[in-house]
């Protein structure tokens, strides 16, 4: 066909789109795939303390459905796979006991370790009970959340501490909660986790969507159009974030990710300083995920207070056409897809975060696969504690452009 006759039809038409889909070795999160298996080299909050009790509660994690519960004895927490060893009864069902959960089809017993404690229609409880082994996980409980981790027992490294909620400060509490963060939504997220991990990395849509389509979301401040830079850091991406503010003032903010789903998003109304709170987006599986945020605070009520309205009305209260009319990091984030067709994506020169997060899980991918361990692994009990370094810093204006204020 010649150009000019080219130039008479339409061009750009939907008409035989091939959709590259999305890229799943990043975003998929089930045993053996490329992310899920760096994902299984960490631990993961699984629960809020007060989740594992002795009802046995159904959880699923990294696409594992798991029964997690605590013992009556001594209180340890518990995370098996559901189906029995025996003849696949679900533990779901199962009664929680002394030293472990008992299953309720033919009774076998089974430790917090999946160690087969009893098989009470066998003659002699089982004679050759300690050779079957029900599938567990290890957990550990630090700062009010259930952890665990899922991956190669041999490459089990140390649970990490946060420096800022290390040393708390009299009167100060820590808080803990499942119910999701930011510009709205449900508790249970019901899209793919990285959709809402790499926004941690795209400051850009902060004055957009949380200002100019969602009416002033969070702050004034936030609807500023920030001067942005971005660099990589032993165990992630930072972004650092210039509003000048008047004549005399500039607010650097600054957000991180740490892997592989750690957010490091000071609250837009915090007023100076370093965050109080950091989350992790944990999957549950390919289009669902929580998130689970610790914060440091005087007030218990600090994070039940920070969720974002819409023109002052909470999000679970909005109609339909408020949803659309006033949308918030839900309805961007979900109506990218269940799971975001990623290849169709045009990222450009404000993708910079989005690009350098993707560029870096690869990176971990790779290393999972030749066995070596993934960014900020720690193994050294000397630097288990991890230093946070986001936070909202007011400086002044004289410190120029993006590295301003740097030092304090
Ligand atoms: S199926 Fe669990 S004890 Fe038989
Ligand atoms: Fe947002």
């Amino acid at each position: 066909m010649s150009e000019a006759v080219q130039e008479k039809f339409d061009t750009g038409t939907g008409y035989g789109l091939k959709p590259n889909g999305p890229l799943r070795h990043l975003a998929e999160v089930g045993p053996g795939t490329p992310y899920g298996e760096v994902l299984r080299r960490y631990w993961h909050p699984v629960g809020l303390s007060s989740d594992a009790t002795s009802r046995p509660r159904k959880i699923k994690v990294l696409g594992e459905e798991l029964i997690l519960f605590r013992t009556r004895k001594d209180g340890t927490a518990a995370l098996l796979h559901p189906r029995c060893i025996h003849r696949g009864a679900s533990l779901f069902y199962g009664a929680v006991e002394e030293e472990g959960i008992r299953c309720c089809y033919h009774g076998w017993l089974f430790s917090p370790e999946g160690q087969c404690l009893e098989q009470p229609c066998e003659p002699g409880l089982g004679l050759h009970r300690e050779k079957v082994r029900q599938p567990w996980y290890p957990l550990q409980e630090r700062y009010g959340l259930i952890w665990a981790y899922m991956g190669p027992p041999e490459k089990k490294p140390l649970l990490p501490r946060y420096d800022v909620f290390e040393d708390l400060a009299d009167g100060e509490h820590l808080i803990v909660n499942d119910a999701g963060v930011g510009g709205g939504g449900p508790a249970a997220l019901d899209f793919n986790w990285l959709q809402h991990w790499e926004n941690v990395m795209d400051p850009f849509h902060v004055p957009i969507l949380h200002a100019r389509f969602s009416g002033e979301q969070f702050t004034a401040e936030m609807a500023l159009m920030p001067e942005v830079s971005y660099e990589y850091t032993p165990n992630g991406v930072r972004s650092t974030q210039i509003r000048v503010l008047d004549e005399s003032r500039v607010l650097r903010r600054v957000t991180e990710v740490m892997f592989p789903n750690l957010r490091v998003v000071p609250s837009p109304k915090l007023a100076g300083g370093t965050t109080n709170m950091i989350g992790w987006v944990v999957p549950e599986d390919d289009s669902n995920f929580r998130i689970y945020t610790l914060a440091v605070s005087e007030d218990p009520e600090f994070l039940a207070k920070l969720r974002s309205t819409h023109d002052g009305k909470p999000w679970a209260t909005l109609t339909d056409d408020e949803h659309q009319s006033m949308p918030g990091d839900y309805e961007a984030q979900k109506s990218q897809g269940d799971i975001s067709f990623h290849a169709d994506d045009h990222l450009s020169t404000t993708d910079q975060g989005v690009a350098m997060i993707r560029r870096m899980m690869a990176k971990q991918i790779r290393a999972v696969e030749s066995g070596a361990d993934p960014a900020g692994i720690i193994r050294d009990a000397a630097v288990e504690t991890v230093a946070i370094t986001g936070g909202n810093f007011l400086v002044p204006a004289s410190s120029s452009s993006t590295d301003a204020g740097k030092d304090d």
